[in-house]
């Protein structure tokens, strides 16, 4: 379990997921996922590009160990494919994508350094989006099957576990707006896939403490802090609208054991809940979606300013032009992480608190000599770190920072245009290349957690 972090125990870490750098789809019996399918859709991916390739890491991972231990980082977050584990989602175990995990994790910690798994970064094993996906509870099910058999081979060596990463993404991305595979769109629908990953949490994380005494087993959420655009009445209400479907409809189930009542009325209203009562909700589940967490695992990338728009609905205005933007279209706002980590210890009390994702898509392309000179990834990186560094000040929790990525990487529907690495990739020869981003981080991190939060000085060239 972990202790409330002392600053000692600080990690620093990097984080990736399995579809967006392993590439391989098709080898060593990997079966296919919604995302593999999704993308070979004309149309869906902004840059008709696909997953098949990536970072090639399936591959390369020995190469980008050595990144990591370049880095000097304490922590790698990477996510465990659950197609290539279990090929067909349930039953047949496919014994070679185990062994490419339990190599992984063997080689961190070699290296001194701490892995922290995530048993689903968004890849379903395409056979049971055809029995209905996270639709049906038979999925939730599934899914805690396919914990027992990871924690099983992993539990001994792993002690950091995450079930879900970004359940609201799953859930609206994929289900509601049809950005994101598998592509529906159907409020209703979203609805219940939310409820069914956070009982598959539950039940996840009951499994995996059994496979893994001694772990810390957490979830990942992101959080999209809601300002209103001005103090007038009806954009407050609009802020508020925001906040309860984007962070607190995870949130209240995860910490309070229920649904926020105020965000379950405005669904009702929107003609996307029948009544007050959720028609998905089961006896037990909202106790196995409650049992303690023993860390909350933080993704934070911008905010949103909403006014009220037609009927009082959240309207997201756009507050600085768009030169001052990440290449994502949002805008950089360090103060937000702040007063988010702040609020989540002040209302919800997670013992342990991680910033598991936070970073910027900025491409830069690498100079005749090779430099990749990121300085705006930088600027962003160090004032967020710089931000929670005063939430920590104010006794925050927090036991450890990941950079979104290691790598560039493919970006879902967004393609292979938008740049989120340390390390600059290039497709077409698969070389890396730290940017000067990926020094100051090393530096940061040898820097060690007492360091001044202006960031290491004194910059070294990367080796
Ligand atoms: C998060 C995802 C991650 C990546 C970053 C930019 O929402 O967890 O996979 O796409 O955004």
């Amino acid at each position: 379990m972990d202790a409330p972090a002392r600053p000692a125990d600080f990690l620093w870490g990097v984080a990736t997921s399995a579809q967006q750098i392993e590439g391989a789809l098709r080898e060593d019996g990997r079966g296919e996922s919604i995302w593999d399918r999704f993308a070979s859709v004309p149309g869906h991916i902004a840059d008709g590009s696909d997953p098949t390739v990536a970072c090639d890491h399936y591959h390369r991972w020995r190469e980008d160990l050595d990144l990591l231990r370049r880095l000097g980082v304490g922590a790698y977050r990477f996510s465990i494919a659950w197609p290539r584990v279990l090929p067909d989602g349930r039953g047949k175990i496919n014994a070679a994508g185990l062994d490419f995990y339990d190599a992984l994790v063997d080689a961190l910690l070699a290296a001194g350094i701490r892995p922290f798994a995530t048993l689903y970064h968004w890849d379903l094993p395409q056979a049971l989006q055809e029995r209905g996906g996270w639709s049906t509870r038979d999925t939730a099910a599934s899914f805690a099957d396919y914990a027992a058999v990871v924690g099983r081979r992993l539990g001994d060596r792993v002690l950091h576990w995450a079930t879900h990463n970004e359940p609201w993404c799953v859930a609206t991305l994929g289900h509601e707006a049809g950005e994101h595979a598998p592509g529906h769109r159907d409020p209703a629908e979203a609805l219940r896939v939310g409820h069914h990953l956070l009982v598959s949490h539950g039940w996840a994380a009951q499994v995996l403490r059994q496979s893994a005494p001694g772990a810390a087993v957490g979830i990942v959420l992101i959080f999209s802090p809601a300002y209103p655009a001005s103090d007038g009445d009806a954009d407050r209400e609009a802020a508020r609208r925001f906040d309860g479907a984007f962070n607190r409809w995870y949130l209240e189930p995860l910490l309070r054991g229920r649904y926020p009542e105020d965000a379950v009325a405005d669904r009702v209203r929107r003609g996307h809940l029948p009544g007050p009562e959720l028609p998905f909700v089961r006896r037990g589940d909202l106790q196995a979606i409650a049992s303690p967490l023993d860390f909350l695992g933080v993704n934070y990338y911008s905010r949103v300013v909403v006014r009220a728009g037609e009927g009082g609905e959240p309207v997201a205005v756009p507050v600085v032009p768009v030169e001052e933007r990440t290449d994502m279209g949002w805008e950089v706002f360090p103060d937000g992480l702040r007063d988010l980590l702040l609020r989540l210890h002040r209302e919800y009390r997670p013992p342990v608190l991680y910033v598991t994702e936070n970073g910027m898509s900025h491409t830069v392309a690498p100079d005749v000599a090779g430099r990749v000179a990121d300085a705006r990834r930088v600027d962003y990186l160090r004032a967020h770190v710089a931000a929670m560094r005063e939430a920590m000040a104010a006794g925050v929790p927090l036991g450890g920072y990941f950079v979104w990525s290691l790598l560039d990487n493919w970006e879902w529907a967004r393609g292979y245009g938008q740049r989120f690495g340390l390390y600059h990739v290039d497709y077409a020869t698969q070389r890396r290349l730290p940017k000067d981003s990926a020094a100051w981080y090393r530096d940061l991190v040898a820097a060690g957690p007492e360091a001044d939060a202006a960031g290491p000085s004194n910059r070294r060239r990367f080796p």
